[in-house]
């Protein structure tokens, strides 16, 4: 288990021991509180660090995973304080980020950006990053030379690939690097113009028969866990119970292992973007236009800055 300790070099050095024999590449430099404590080990502050193994063991135990978005260091600081278990650096940056339509534009270099952000605002949260669109599908090798890429440039702790068997060469080779990956099947939106809409997928039976096939080789190949997203809840359900590796849910009902949203959506800074699955639970578009409204007002009537805020 990864552990992070406030106290003296001799602990960290332990622990760093401790988080080679798990075999899961972390930077615990980035952990290390500027301020060692060198009074008595009962006064030492531990931070479980989330791990791929940690999770399986929240499956097994029947406690939900909590995932949500981030893509810069001051959100992930919130999120991480607040106690989610994993940051998924989205390509969903590409929409709430960049501003684009869809999430194909966003590059490699703009991922690694964005992860390179969150993973220095984290504490304990495990960092997902999501390949973008065009680094891994078709050629392996390529796949695999993006994702060390993004593992060595930005100190993510694992990535997420949208596909079944149709990129299995690609997940197998990630894998085979010691990279931990996450599946992502249902709606996949990089294949958005496949699809034509971003409406409920694997309704039918053959695509649901698919669906369930391609969870099951996600899972045999070596995936850590799987996103679902917007399928019937009641086919998600039987992935999840099927597989023994944590099945994520956006839009794919409560019997899942746990559930991601885009922050964005979560926070309500995205106001028009209301699907059903969304719960949003802050206003923060209406709060924060009040704020700079506020502020605006303050400069023009120069009531900001008073003196006292001045030197
Ligand atoms: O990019 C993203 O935000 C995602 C989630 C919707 C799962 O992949």
């Amino acid at each position: 288990m990864r552990k992070v300790t406030t106290c003296s070099l001799s602990i960290r050095l332990f622990n760093l021991s401790r988080s080679k024999t798990t075999g899961i590449p972390k930077i615990l430099a980035s952990f290390v509180l500027p301020t060692p404590h060198f009074g008595p080990m009962s006064q030492h502050k531990e931070i479980k660090l989330v791990t791929t193994h940690q999770m399986l063991a929240m499956k097994q135990r029947g406690e939900k995973i909590s995932m949500l978005t981030a893509y810069d260091y001051s959100m992930a600081q919130i999120l991480d304080g607040a106690g989610v278990d994993v940051l998924l650096v989205g390509d969903s940056a590409s929409n709430v980020m960049a501003g684009h339509e869809t999430t194909l534009p966003i590059t490699l270099d703009q991922m690694i950006y964005h992860a390179q952000s969150v993973v220095r605002g984290v504490k304990r949260a495990f960092v997902v990053v999501d390949m973008p669109f065009g680094s891994y599908q078709g050629n392996s090798s390529v796949a695999l030379q993006s994702a060390v890429r993004i593992m060595k440039e930005s100190g993510g702790h694992g990535l997420k690939l949208e596909g079944g068997a149709e990129i299995k060469d690609s997940i197998i080779r990630i894998l085979t690097a010691g990279i931990p990956v996450m599946g992502h099947l249902g709606l996949t939106p990089q294949s958005i113009y496949k699809f034509g809409t971003y409406n409920v997928r694997a309704k039918e039976e053959a695509e649901a028969q698919k669906l369930i096939e391609d969870a099951h080789l996600l899972q045999e190949i070596g995936c850590f866990g799987l996103v679902l997203e917007k399928i019937p809840a009641t086919l998600a359900k039987r992935v999840a119970e099927e597989l023994t590796i944590p099945v994520i849910g956006i839009g794919a009902g409560p019997d899942v292992d746990g559930q991601v949203l885009v922050v964005h959506d979560v926070l309500g800074i995205t106001k028009e973007f209301k699907p059903r699955f969304l719960r949003r639970y802050a206003e923060l578009h209406d709060i924060m236009t009040e704020a700079i409204q506020h502020y605006v007002a303050d400069v023009k009537s120069r009531d900001f800055p008073s003196k006292e805020e001045g030197y």
